[in-house]
């Protein structure tokens, strides 16, 4: 069976709200990948059900995260861009892999902790299985590279422990170095966009504020309000890195506008250093949009276009599936299913 060097896959979930912390830390970097890399990316729309999900704004949710993708730079016709959900190997291999999974690895995932909270009786059954889940997402693409955020980076491990222990088990069957290791790429720890209200606290789709984020849905007035409003402190910025520490809410700021203008932190301090934050929160807020309304202005013209979106992911679905299916038949041969 062929097995690529290059072939990366990775997923965003559409539960709404797409904001500049998904685009900066995970969707930017899926565009440049393509450069070196036969590229699959994914809509998760079977992750998203884990939590509750209105069916009408899931579809809605998961052509909004498609359309994302391809306004961000991501060519259609050349990478695999599909919804999860289309294609069956996914749901297929995770039932194997989770008679490969041990509980044990799963009770460790502190995701899982933080989502179920207090009332982890009450949590869905497909929430704790999430994780592997994920793992049959990369391996049913015997995928060799994972673009993923620092949360999720324990989750990967899993499908690395997975993958190992499937090859060992069945390694007399055939299974051996069946599934490579994936391999992570580990981004934006250099862009973790907090939250606007609190810089403690990582930008999400659930706070209920919506002045927390910049989503990717916002018009110019939008930012730039959100950006004014921002929480900040009393004092100029800094002109050191040093200046930032123990002043989250500067730092987020810094941080975002060093990541929008491909710079460093050091480069926007030098040049902002000592500014108050009534001339540098209206440069962001212009440089914002520069960057972002070609990016939001296409994903509002795709998304009038929901043929042409259902048509990416339906090629994108069949193109995934002719990858994904020899895997999956090759795996029930492996375990012994007839
Ligand atoms: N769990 C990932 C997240 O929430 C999304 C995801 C699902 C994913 N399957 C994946 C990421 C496979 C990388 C590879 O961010």
């Amino acid at each position: 069976m062929e097995q690529p060097t290059n072939r990366v896959f990775s997923g965003v979930q559409p539960t709404g709200n797409l904001h500049l912390g998904n685009y900066l830390g995970a969707i930017r970097n899926f565009v440049g990948l393509q450069e070196t890399h036969e590229c699959i990316y994914c809509v998760v729309d079977m992750h998203a059900i884990t939590a509750w999900q209105d069916p009408k704004e899931l579809a809605h949710n998961t052509r909004e995260v498609a359309a994302a993708y391809i306004a961000a730079g991501v060519d259609a016709d050349k990478q695999v861009i599909f919804n999860q959900s289309k294609v069956s190997a996914h749901a297929e291999l995770t039932w194997i892999l989770n008679c490969v999974a041990r509980i044990g690895w799963l009770n460790r995932m502190t995701q899982f902790k933080e989502k179920a909270g207090k009332n982890r009786e009450n949590a869905s059954v497909g929430l704790y299985d999430y994780p592997v889940l994920m793992a049959a997402d990369i391996l049913a693409y015997r995928a060799t590279h994972v673009p993923v955020g620092d949360d999720q980076k324990q989750h990967l491990e899993l499908a690395r422990d997975i993958a190992q222990k499937f090859n060992n088990d069945f390694a007399e069957f055939g299974g051996e170095d069946f599934f490579p290791q994936p391999e992570p790429l580990i981004m934006g720890a250099a862009t973790r966009v907090m939250s606007l209200r609190d810089g403690s606290k990582k930008m999400s789709k659930s706070d209920p504020s919506d002045m927390s984020r910049i989503t990717l849905t916002d018009t110019a007035d939008d930012i730039a309000k959100k950006i004014r409003k921002a929480r900040t402190d009393p004092e100029p910025l800094p002109s050191e890195l040093d200046g930032l520490k123990d002043r989250p809410e500067a730092d987020n700021l810094v941080g975002i506008y060093a990541a929008l203008a491909d710079v460093t932190k050091e480069a926007v301090l030098q040049e902002h250093g000592g500014s108050q934050f009534s001339s540098f929160k209206p440069a962001l807020a212009d440089l914002a949009n520069e960057k972002l309304s070609p990016i939001t202005g296409e994903m509002a013209r795709l998304m009038e276009d929901t043929t042409y979106i259902g048509s990416v992911l339906q090629k994108g679905s069949q193109r995934a599936s002719a990858i994904a299916q020899p895997v999956v038949a090759r795996v029930k041969e492996i375990v012994g299913f007839i």
